[in-house]
């Protein structure tokens, strides 16, 4: 077996070619590129065990094109070619995760030794990884990742504002973690002892959202026969967590718009005016601003939830972020299923590193889950990872009722994790009725109870 893959990226074919006969000799395997495109192209096609790069290609700076290469993969070691006299370029390099440089013209003798090193280092840290379990590396807060610099800004955000009250909107594509951050910046708070309380504003339909969140007065409405309290006193002196507010209706967000103005509302049917202390924090997937001209959100509202926004990066914009990502949710599945999966082969991370993720963290959460839960072994092989449609239909063919059920068991799962348990929203996005989806849901064995959020009875 060879000692390891390199990828030589040079534009001096002399060079190459020296370097290319010395590694041979010395058993490596070796593929060469002369520019810094075919270099990204190929560290797309095949994983390297390590990478020589020119510092001054022609076309590109031998610095960016080590940041693109780390982005594929992640954990290759890079060793810097450079010319003499461009030492300061070699340690800004260095700086920027290269793992040493060599300076032209070298002794192929040292460039080899500088490669067994690389090398060997990158077996110590990855076994040193496995034996301290998984990497645990100390953010700001527990449970959130956040190595890139995107999302340690939204962190420092989050522990500057989390003390004042002010109310804060936090925007981001599904699955970016706008809830997981509401729960941080409640956790960071002095409010942290009482309750965050979450709803999902697109989820309900009007009048039971208005009671939902300011409660009931006995009556107030067919089937009221208890007076209810709403969510704003259940946070009182907590923070409340209005998710999808730009779905909210009109007639809901003028009474938004009152408890943050007086911070006091009526409960439905009620001519009682009630007090409350809340924090609220709103999320949102849509441009609240395009909500504002359609004349769907209410422009004083907007301005009012505005005072602080986040916005959450999606997962393609900080790739950096996903080698830490699957080693938090390793261990979360590796925990949960009581199984133990160390970690991920090259070619596996390559999968995630190359992934678009529409879905964001949380498709990538899936992605792991369904790994760990599947592998037989203590590691997530590539062939896990990321299932294409091709590679389904390559699965053996099992009979029609059968595939049938499969599909119709994991389309009511999906559904009611879309809809967080609220069978009216699935049913009727199913084009159900009420009853039948029930009775697709027992013929499952499905409980809906396991997708609630925030277990609101529907
Ligand atoms: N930076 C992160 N570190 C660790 N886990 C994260 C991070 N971001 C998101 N997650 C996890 O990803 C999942 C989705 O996050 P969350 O529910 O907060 O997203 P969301 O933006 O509210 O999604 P949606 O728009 O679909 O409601 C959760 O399990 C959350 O814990
Ligand atoms: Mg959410």
């Amino acid at each position: 077996m060879s000692p390891g893959k390199i990828l030589l990226v040079d534009d001096d074919r002399n060079l190459v070619e020296l370097v290319m006969l010395r590694l041979d000799a010395a058993g490596y395997e070796v593929s060469a590129v002369l520019l810094a495109e075919d270099a990204v192209e190929t560290a797309k096609a095949q994983v390297f065990d390590l990478s020589l790069v020119d510092l001054q290609l022609s076309h590109q700076d031998g610095i960016s094109l080590m940041e693109q290469l780390h982005l594929i993969i992640p954990e290759m070691p890079v060793i810097i070619l450079t010319a003499y006299g461009s030492i300061e370029s070699a340690v800004e390099a260095m700086k920027r995760g290269a793992y040493s440089y060599i300076t032209k013209p070298f002794d192929p003798r040292d460039l080899l030794y500088q490669i067994e090193r690389a090398l060997e280092n990158r077996r110590l840290t990855s076994e040193i990884k496995l034996l301290k379990g998984l990497l645990e590396e100390r953010y700001d807060f527990v449970n959130i990742v956040a190595k890139s610099g995107k999302m340690q800004r939204v962190l420092e955000m989050v522990s500057q504002i989390a003390v004042m009250d002010s109310t804060v909107c936090i925007r981001g594509e599904s699955g970016t973690g706008k809830e997981l951050i509401a729960k941080a910046i409640h956790l960071a708070s002095h409010r942290k002892n009482k309750s965050f309380v979450a709803i999902n504003c697109a989820a309900l339909p009007e009048p039971l959202l208005e009671s939902e969140l300011f409660g009931h007065e006995r009556g107030a409405f067919t089937g009221a026969i208890r007076s209810t309290k709403g969510l704003f006193t259940q946070a009182h002196e907590g923070t409340i967590f209005l998710d999808e507010v730009g779905d909210m209706p009109l007639s809901t967000q003028t009474k938004l718009l009152r408890v943050l103005q007086e911070r006091s509302f009526y409960p439905v049917g009620s001519d009682k005016l009630m007090g409350v202390d809340v924090r609220v924090i709103v999320a949102t997937q849509k441009k609240l601003e395009d909500q504002v001209k359609q004349g769907l959100f209410r422009e004083d509202l907007f301005y009012r939830i505005h005072v602080i926004p986040i916005l959450l990066p999606p997962l393609r914009e900080m790739k950096e972020d996903i080698p830490p990502l699957v080693e938090h949710f390793l261990k979360k599945f590796s925990i949960l299923m009581r199984k133990e999966v160390k970690g991920l082969t090259p070619l596996a991370m390559q999968r995630l590193m190359l992934h678009n993720w529409p879905g964001n963290v949380r498709e990538l959460e899936n992605t792991v889950e369904y790994g760990v839960a599947l592998t037989q072994q203590d590691v997530i092989t590539e062939d896990l990872i990321l299932q294409t449609q091709a590679d389904i239909s390559k699965q053996p063919l099992t009979p029609l009722k059968e595939a049938k059920d499969t599909f119709e068991r994991s389309y009511l799962i999906r559904l009611l994790e879309l809809c967080e348990g609220n069978v009216s929203r699935a049913a009727t996005l199913a084009g159900k009725y009420r009853a039948d989806f029930y009775d697709l849901l027992k013929k499952h064995n499905i409980s809906k109870t396991n997708f609630k959020k925030s277990g609101h009875e529907v």
